[in-house]
């Protein structure tokens, strides 16, 4: 991200009233977030209890000994005493070192055999010290969710599992799976990505073009990103679409004065293609 956007968004957000904000090690912008948080608590704002801040455990880091010293970094980055949520951000982990994304001679991804349960133990540990208000993951399916559920002697279930959620990709059972287990479904791309073509399918159609969505948008003088929005709330899943524009970051908070019926929320569920634009290929 060019550098500062991520600062000033977060404050113009903050203002807005966003309180939920999703980070990441990976982002390199966790500096930028925690100096708004901190502005934004020195101007009286805000206090830190207001924040609800998810920091993300990359895959190079899933050896259980790097667990704690990969918080204790981010906590160090973000000039912050806790996060509110820590995840694990994909099940598959990545040789340790420097390298973000190791990679061989032949520019194959190296991977990193580890326990998934172990990783898990050593979050809960996190938890116990107070660095992570609450442990969660990210990009889980049933079955690595299941491993987590079924550990022997587990302490702390998954809170959520952050995971593609939108209109076009509605994740019916693993949503159906999370509600009966308590696991929040936290939706990323809930506006259908930044169709960015070295990360996202783009051949999969945009999801702010669909008629369903403006045809409906209309009726309630809203645009197809907040019914979009409103879509993924109504169905009890988080939403945390990404904006650095100022306006649009104002307008995706406007979802709270209207609500779909149930027919409209049928209409949007017909749209799953079941297609991701996050295809994760490593
Ligand atoms: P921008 O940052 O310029 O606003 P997602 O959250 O699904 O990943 O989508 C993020 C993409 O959608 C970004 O490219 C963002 O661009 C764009 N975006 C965010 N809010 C809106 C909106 N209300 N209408 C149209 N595009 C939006």
């Amino acid at each position: 991200t060019p550098k500062g956007s991520c600062l000033e968004s977060v404050k113009i957000a903050i203002d807005t009233g966003y309180r939920h904000i999703d980070g990441a090690f990976v982002y390199f912008n966790e500096h930028e977030v925690g100096q708004a948080i901190r502005d934004k608590i020195a101007e009286g704002k805000i206090k830190r209890e207001d924040i609800f801040y998810c920091g993300k455990l990359w895959n190079t880091c899933h050896p259980p000994e790097l667990v704690r010293p990969t918080l204790e970094k981010t906590l160090k980055i973000l000039q912050l005493d806790y996060v509110d949520l820590y995840i694990i951000e994909l099940p598959m982990a990545f040789k340790p070192g420097d390298a973000i994304y190791p990679k061989d001679e032949n520019g194959k991804f190296i991977y990193h055999e580890t326990d998934l349960c172990a990783t898990w133990e050593a979050m809960e540990a996190c938890k116990d010290a107070g660095l992570a208000k609450s442990i969660g993951v990210s990009n889980f399916n049933r079955r690595q969710l299941e491993m987590i559920l079924n550990k022997p002697g587990l302490k702390y279930k998954p809170v959520s599992n952050q995971v593609e959620c939108h209109p076009y990709f509605t994740q019916p059972k693993l949503l159906e799976f999370c509600r009966q287990h308590d696991i929040v479904i936290v939706g990323y791309s809930p506006l259908g990505t930044s169709r960015d073509a070295s990360w996202v399918n783009v051949s999969s159609p945009p999801l702010l073009k669909d008629p369903v969505l403006n045809a409906i948008g209309k009726k309630y003088n809203k645009t197809a990103a907040q019914v979009a929005l409103r879509f993924s709330i109504q169905r009890g899943v988080v939403v945390i679409p990404k904006s650095f524009n100022p306006q649009r970051i104002k307008e995706n908070f406007q979802i709270f004065d209207f609500s779909l019926t149930e027919k409209e929320m049928k209409e949007i569920e017909a749209l799953n293609k079941n297609v991701r634009y996050v295809e994760l290929l490593m």
